[in-house]
């Protein structure tokens, strides 16, 4: 190893900080109150808890063991970690290829809404959106994404936002995310408090509120038991988990690399992992929401989110803020937009690091070289999202990259830890060094439980998933239309869906290549795989 290459945290705090930011992201409060409402409000909470306790828990477990003891042998990233667990079977590696490409595919999208808040940010203080009326600010994100004004200061944030990622990452764990992470994090919970205490506290009657706060609160917290066996509503709490927690992704299993091996990582996981649910099911839930239905109403708000949810956080809660008079609408939008842009850059550092450790641990590349090659390949694989947003670019990488890829690696993880690594070794990795022991329920959890409802999102998926590929809801509407135009406007669209997944599936075969590479390079050296 070259002396660049010896990375590690520099405190427990900057550890679970870190881990913390990774997970704590956007998702936290644009996707959490988003898949609330859309599923039912008090229906989505039940089934979300349960995804998290029998499922989000036992992958931290797993994920942050798995890295650890991968890191022991020098893997910082998943082919190799993954592959260390069962060295014999050389096939592990191409599985590991998702903890990799998952990053980068996320990255790509997830930077460029990143870089909206920066937007916004500049546009609370200067105070654009003074005065205006709710079509005014909608019409600016709509212009804003679609780069009808050119353009230019869509990319210049987005450009900005990609040169600053790569910038921190260069500084390395300690010197770069860790001292974002320690800054980040309490500062978005500070504007988290701010806003939900004004969220929660809004009066019917006050500053034009319909509603109190606490209508849109009840709406999601008061149970419905209405709806709790659709298996739309528990997919979609699944799906939450799984973003939120960032398992599934590869990016734990690095962070957690870095950590020696007699360090505790139960009881840091929990901190973490937990400190991701403080935020978004009690900040996560008392913004957005509360806000929103305050002034607009249940049924406003809901249908608001069935045609996509960005709408709501950057079109509706600056509108609303300006019913506070100026001072405080400027002082809102800053904390809002700045809590997202804490959220979302500690976040996509995390999926930084991954792609990092590969070319450093395999080829030898510097940390700085690593971080320009990994920013240069988001800003490749982002341009599509920021070019053909509306074409439906964006959310085609979300839904291959964020969600379904997420589910395939974790299931074969778990198999993998529980049952091919052995849950009795398993188990001792999770416990070397806690601080406070796994209760052994989870012991049968990880081994039991978790690949039953993995295996069972799973398979409950498909047929959605066959739908996408086969782009079954454009061709059912290309079967409604007659008009030349939107005929041809729907097959655009499919065009611009195939192309993405052509490119992902380019990325993913591009990574299992260098894959390959680096394994014959580790043969020829008489390395191998541990
Ligand atoms: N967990 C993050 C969020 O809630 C997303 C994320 C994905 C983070 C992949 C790291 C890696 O927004």
């Amino acid at each position: 190893m070259t002396k660049s290459n010896v990375e590690s945290w520099g405190s427990r705090v900057g550890l679970v900080l870190a881990m913390a930011g990774n997970a704590v992201g956007l998702g936290n409060f644009l996707r959490f109150p988003v898949q609330a409402i859309q599923n039912g409000g008090g229906a989505f909470i039940i089934p979300y808890l349960v995804c998290f306790l029998l499922m989000g828990i036992p992958l931290l477990f797993i994920e942050w063991s798995m890295g650890r003891f991968g890191g022991r042998f020098g893997h910082h990233s998943t082919p190799f970690i993954v592959n260390s667990m069962d060295p014999k079977r050389v096939f592990w590696k191409y599985i590991g290829v998702f903890g990799i490409f998952t990053n980068l595919a996320v990255a790509a999208y997830y930077c460029y809404l990143e870089s909206w808040t920066l937007s916004y940010i500049w546009h609370s203080v200067a105070g654009s959106f003074q005065g205006q009326t709710a079509d005014q600010i909608s019409d600016f994100f709509t212009g804003y994404i679609s780069l009808s004004d050119g353009g230019y200061e869509t990319v210049f944030f987005w450009i900005f936002c990609l040169l600053l990622n790569t910038w921190i990452l260069s500084k390395g764990l300690s010197g770069g995310v860790e001292k974002v992470a320690k800054i980040g994090m309490p500062l978005l919970i500070l504007f988290g408090i701010l806003l939900a205490i004004k969220g929660v506290t809004l009066t019917a009657g006050e500053e034009g509120a319909i509603n109190d706060g606490t209508v849109g609160l009840n709406y999601l917290w008061t149970p419905d038991y209405s709806t709790i066996w659709s298996a739309k509503v528990w997919l979609a709490a699944a799906g939450q988990i799984f973003f939120t927690l960032s398992v599934g992704m590869g990016s734990i299993q690095c962070y957690a690399s870095y950590v020696k091996r007699k360090d505790d990582i139960a009881l840091n996981a929990m901190s973490a992992g937990w400190m991701n649910e403080f935020v978004e099911v009690v900040l996560g839930s008392s913004i957005l929401i509360p806000i929103a239905i305050g002034y607009l109403g249940i049924d406003k708000v809901v249908e608001l989110t069935q045609s996509g949810g960005l709408g709501l956080g950057f079109k509706t809660l600056p509108y609303l803020f300006q019913q506070w008079g100026d001072v405080l609408a400027a002082l809102a939008g800053i904390a809002w937009f700045g809590l997202l842009f804490f959220a979302g850059i500690t976040s996509s550092l995390a999926m930084g690091t991954p792609c990092m450790g590969f070319l450093m641990d395999e080829f030898k590349w510097k940390r700085e070289q690593s971080a320009w090659a990994f920013g240069l390949a988001i800003f490749i694989l982002g341009l599509p999202t920021v070019l053909f947003f509306e074409q439906g670019v964006f959310d085609e990488y979300d839904y291959w990259a964020g969600t379904v890829s997420l589910v395939v690696f974790a299931l074969a993880e778990i198999i993998l830890f529980a049952w091919v690594f052995g849950m009795d070794k398993g188990w001792k990795e999770i416990n070397r060094g806690a601080d406070i022991k796994v209760p052994p329920v989870f012991k049968f959890i990880i081994q039991f439980v978790t690949p039953v409802i993995l295996g069972w999102v799973f398979f409950a998926s498909l047929p959605d998933i066959w739908k996408k590929i086969t782009n079954a809801d454009l061709k059912a509407k290309l079967l409604e239309t007659t008009d030349p135009a939107q005929i041809q406007a729907i097959n655009d669209q499919m065009a611009y869906l195939n192309g993405s997944r052509v490119l992902l599936v380019a990325l993913f075969i591009s990574i299992s290549y260098l894959v390959y590479v680096a394994y014959r390079k580790r043969v020829k050296e008489g390395r191998g795989i541990v």
